[in-house]
């Protein structure tokens, strides 16, 4: 989409990528985040805004790096107006040239949002392949002791 760009989150974005989180929340389909979180979180971010008004947040992802050679992709999101233009592979890809530039080797999504990832080159795998340590959030989560999520990864430089 033309009048879409991308940048790296701001800390005065954080109440808009919380309203577009809280949108997919409270459907179940991604995980809550409180505030303190993701202002924590910030430089994780990455959003999609109109060209037209900058403050406009249209799409939202983050990476969080867990390990020398892995970062998890979380809360990706785009507006239900706007899906399906594109704005989701956009920000995936934003995130996947950041890994690189990082020299990691593998990132990683827990998702039901199996056939996008596939199209970005992710593919599933067993959840308990990854570390321990990304369990931390999924305490938080109403899902945690029956979790129907999808891991899926990318090796990067291999797909
Ligand atoms: C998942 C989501 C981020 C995708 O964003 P989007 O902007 O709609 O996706 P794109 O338009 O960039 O799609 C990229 C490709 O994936 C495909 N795709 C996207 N969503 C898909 C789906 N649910 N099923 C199958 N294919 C899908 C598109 O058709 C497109 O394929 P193409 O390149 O061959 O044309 C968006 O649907 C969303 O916000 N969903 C709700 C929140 C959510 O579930 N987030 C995932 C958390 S991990």
């Amino acid at each position: 989409m033309n009048n879409i760009t991308y940048r790296r989150a701001r800390p005065s974005d954080t109440r808009p990528i919380l309203n577009l989180i809280n949108v997919y929340s409270a459907k179940g389909v991604m995980l809550p985040r409180p505030y303190a979180q993701v202002m924590d979180k910030i430089r994780d971010f990455v959003v999609a805004v109109d060209k037209d008004a900058p403050s406009a947040i249209k799409g939202i992802v983050a990476m969080h790096v867990v390990g020398e050679d892995l970062a998890e992709i979380r809360s990706l999101a785009v507006d239900e107006a706007l899906q399906g233009k594109g704005i989701g592979k956009k920000l995936l890809e934003f995130c996947l040239n950041d890994a690189k530039e990082l020299q990691l080797n593998r990132v990683f999504a827990l998702t039901y949002q199996t056939q996008f990832f596939d199209k970005l080159g992710f593919h599933k795998v067993e959840k308990l392949t990854l570390p321990q340590k990304i369990w931390g959030d999924c305490v938080h989560c109403a899902k945690f002791s029956d979790c129907d999520e999808v891991a899926m990864l990318l090796n990067l430089g291999k797909s």
